[in-house]
């Protein structure tokens, strides 16, 4: 067996760290050969929480798991990391600014960035506590010289899985048999999921989800803000926010990205823009991505339509403003 991977998850005290952590030590991530340290990192009021989690982490007794770290002190847990979820940050509380909040978030992925100093500079690090796309740039702004920007990812894959579920319930298919549908932008409600170049299994065929659904008022319309308004639905049922699909979501970004894409088929993923489609260089934006070897590629000379342009205008526009107020915010 390989020597271990040393996982860091942080917030591992919290609702998604509860989902979260099973699925990686059982090897949903990394495969059923490779063993691993995971490293759980919350902050000291939740210490007891933490090291809860962490004994019953222990008694699933999993074959994999080679040791289990619970640690409320960052710069400790960072150390010789080939992985991060980070995921713990700073949610928004009844009568909170979005100025605070963002100013809160700042901080910890500020830190967060600087204590990289301490990981392996092949380390890949998902970002999931929100505002995940520009809470992922301000970590790369200050992460240590050695990790490439391009290892600082945010997720969108719980927005892409919700856009193949929602074609699977439409054309009564599996969500296994729909491919290559699109997130752009930011992980929010101005984000544009987009099937237009999305393939489904149907009928021993794969034709084009456009033509299969075949109705454009529901793909420009009742699609689009389901998708976006999702997370709100599910806080409006559970009263708690979105954590099982967050954490599956987590994972399969991470797996991808250590172990690639499906030969034609591509994954969203919020990545510091290299210019693709217009959008301007170092902006944490959603692509559509293919992976081989480690590394992302972003999906390039897909066609844009006026509509999709307007969208992914739209949502470019709303990093924009939240890259700007966190810089502000970190001054
Ligand atoms: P939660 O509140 O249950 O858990 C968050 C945990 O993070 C808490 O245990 C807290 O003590 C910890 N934490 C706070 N600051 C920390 C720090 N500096 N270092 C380490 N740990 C810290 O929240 P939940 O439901 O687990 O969600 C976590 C984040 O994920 C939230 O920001 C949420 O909005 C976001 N989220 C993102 C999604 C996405 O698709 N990108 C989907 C769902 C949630």
């Amino acid at each position: 067996m390989a020597a271990p991977l040393r996982v860091l998850v942080t917030g591992a005290a919290g609702q998604i760290g509860y989902s979260l952590v099973h699925q990686i030590a059982k090897g949903d991530v990394f495969g059923p050969d490779q063993s691993l340290i995971m490293v759980l990192l919350d902050i000291p009021p939740m210490q007891a929480v933490l090291e809860g989690v962490a004994m019953e982490l222990d008694d699933c007794a999993l074959p994999l798991l080679k040791e289990v770290i619970p640690c409320t002190n960052e710069a400790e847990a960072f150390k010789d990391i080939d992985a991060a979820w980070l995921v713990g940050a700073m949610p928004r509380k009844e009568g909170m600014e979005r100025k605070d909040l963002l100013a809160a978030n700042v901080k910890i992925f500020k830190s967060q960035g600087a204590s990289l100093h301490n990981a392996k500079p092949t380390c890949k690090v998902i970002v999931v506590g929100n505002p995940a796309n520009t809470n992922a740039l301000i970590c790369s702004k200050y992460a240590a010289p050695h990790i490439p920007a391009r290892n600082i990812s945010a997720m969108t894959r719980l927005d892409h899985n919700r856009a193949l579920a929602q074609v699977a319930l439409r054309t009564k298919t599996q969500s296994k048999d729909v491919k290559n549908v699109i997130i752009w932008g930011n992980h929010s409600a101005t984000q544009y999921p987009d099937v237009r170049h999305a393939k489904i299994q149907i009928g021993g065929e794969e034709k084009a989800v456009e033509a299969v659904i075949n109705d454009e008022a529901y793909l420009h319309g009742e699609f689009i803000s389901v998708i976006q308004k999702r997370g709100a639905a599910i806080i409006g049922k559970r009263k708690l926010s979105s954590a099982m699909s967050a954490a599956k979501a987590s994972c399969d970004h991470i797996r991808d990205w250590f172990r690639g894409t499906k030969p034609g088929e591509w994954v969203s993923m919020a990545v510091p823009s290299d210019g693709s489609y217009g959008i301007p260089e170092g902006v944490v934006y959603s692509f559509p991505v293919t992976i081989e070897n480690k590394e992302w590629k972003v999906v390039q000379g897909l066609s844009i339509d006026d509509f999709s342009r307007g969208k992914m205008d739209a949502t470019l526009k709303e990093l924009q403003g939240e890259r700007d107020e966190a810089l502000a915010a970190c001054q």
